[in-house]
């Protein structure tokens, strides 16, 4: 242990950071040892955090990137130069240690949808990460025959989380050979040209989403949606999702779509 480990590895609730990936100069993803106590249901979200300079914790809603059965946890944030949090955190190094609370919440959990057919996770920008916990958790591919998750950045390069976890699903040990029937990327960029470009939600209401993946446009009775981005993004979605029958869920009761804001901005 270095002497600038020091401080570092004492403080209450730490976790010790296992790696780090720069995506590219806005992004990162990190992996941590996992609190022998946290339990959590894939989809789900807990604070994190640093000690700060008063000695209080400055402690944020990330979503656990990792599926529950995983020994370890992965995150995936943005870098804000003048986050309180982020501009630290983007510093970690392995060995170092990050606050993990143990008191998972949130809606992004298939137990608040009803059964159905399809699961759609939409995404913008990091709200992809509690589907990267979801799209390798065995329940997603028992409760549901086709699994797609969309994705929409301003640029290219911030698709490439997502792209890799997509090209790493078929090695999966649990969920590789469901997923390579079942689970589908759709990934768009909106101010850098790329293959598909558009929101989502202009992809939807065109219906080009729907021809490019050679599917019928959203049905209650057969569609379950998750959302995860940004505010605007989610009041669109639900409104595009309302104006066509859906209900939203909770834990409490379930429906057949459930929302969540992509929280560290
Ligand atoms: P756009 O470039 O047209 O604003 P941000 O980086 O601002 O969080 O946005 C992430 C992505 O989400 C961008 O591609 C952005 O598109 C898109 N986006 C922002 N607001 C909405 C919305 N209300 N509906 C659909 N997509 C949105």
């Amino acid at each position: 242990m270095t002497q600038n480990d020091a401080p570092l590895q004492s403080f209450p609730d730490g976790q010790t950071v296992l790696s780090v990936r720069h995506w590219d100069d806005r992004l990162f993803s990190f992996r941590v040892t996992r609190p022998r106590s946290l339990r959590f249901r894939s989809g789900e979200f807990i604070m994190i955090g640093l000690p700060g300079n008063n000695g209080k914790p400055i402690l944020r809603a990330y979503s656990i990137a990792s599926p529950f059965w995983d020994e370890e946890l992965e995150f995936y944030s943005i870098k804000v130069r003048d986050g309180p949090l982020t501009s630290r955190l983007q510093r970690i190094m392995p060995g170092e240690s990050v606050i993990v609370k143990t008191k998972p919440t949130g809606t992004l959990v298939l137990d608040a949808l009803l059964p159905g057919r399809r699961l759609w996770m939409i995404s913008t920008g990091t709200g992809v990460a509690p589907f990267a916990s979801l799209m390798r958790e065995p329940e997603t591919y028992e409760k549901f025959d086709k699994v797609i998750l969309t994705q929409t950045c301003r640029q290219k390069s911030e698709l490439a989380y997502g792209e890799d976890l997509a090209d790493g699903l078929p090695d999966d040990p649990l969920v590789g050979e469901e997923a390579t029937r079942k689970f589908v990327r759709y990934a768009t960029t909106t101010r850098e040209q790329s293959e598909q470009m558009g929101r989502i939600t202009s992809l939807i209401e065109t219906g080009e989403l729907f021809d490019g993946l050679g599917v019928a446009g959203f049905d209650p009775a057969v569609d379950r949606v998750m959302i995860c981005g940004s505010m605007a993004l989610n009041l669109d979605m639900k409104k595009i999702l309302e104006d066509r029958g859906f209900s939203e869920g909770a834990n409490s009761k379930p429906g057949e779509y459930v929302v969540e804001r992509a929280f560290v901005d």
